[in-house]
């Protein structure tokens, strides 16, 4: 029993030294929302469902993005997210970066986006067959298919 509750209380230090190592910030830039993306409804319905926690200034953080080690994988995937692409500043990027945004966000919706280790814990980000479609309508201006893919 002596053993067992040494066990107990040195794994509680490591769990309270785990919070002192430092993370990035939490923060929610402010948003200018002449700077934010416009699509049309039900697409931007979808994007702030299942992409704007990473992809926006506009996250919600979840209690768990307080509680290491959770936090370490939740703030990087927004810090990294925003980095590659951010709704909210959509229209400060120029032409020639939207268009191969728009590529990747077609491609990504095949399966990659939203991450499954953020679906797990978000089931209703998941997209339908229905609304992957409609994201690609959007991002290939309708065509529904987009000439030369290789994006890299
Ligand atoms: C849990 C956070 C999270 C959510 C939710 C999320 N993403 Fe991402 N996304 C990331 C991260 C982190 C990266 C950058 C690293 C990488 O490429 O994996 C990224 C990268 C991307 C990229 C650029 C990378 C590429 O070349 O394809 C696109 C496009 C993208 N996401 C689209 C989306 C779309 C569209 C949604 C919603 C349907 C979405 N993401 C939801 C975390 C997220």
């Amino acid at each position: 029993m002596a053993s067992f509750v040494r066990y107990v209380l040195i794994l509680a230090v490591i769990f309270g030294l785990m919070q002192l190592i430092p993370s990035y910030e939490k923060e929610n830039p402010p948003v200018e929302p002449d700077k934010e993306i416009q699509a049309p409804k039900e697409v931007m319905e979808i994007f702030r469902r299942s992409c704007y926690d990473c992809h926006s200034n506009e996250t919600r953080w979840p209690w768990y993005a307080d509680v290491a080690p959770m936090k370490w994988v939740v703030r990087r995937d927004v810090i990294e997210g925003r980095k590659a692409l951010n709704f909210s500043i959509w229209q400060e990027y120029d032409e020639q970066r939207k268009k191969e945004l728009k590529k990747r966000i077609f491609r990504s919706v095949f399966m990659a986006m939203p991450p499954p280790q953020y679906l797990w814990l978000h089931p209703d980000a998941k997209l339908s067959e229905e609304e992957k479609e409609r994201v690609r309508l959007w991002a290939s201006d309708g065509k529904g298919y987009i000439e030369d893919m290789d994006v890299r």
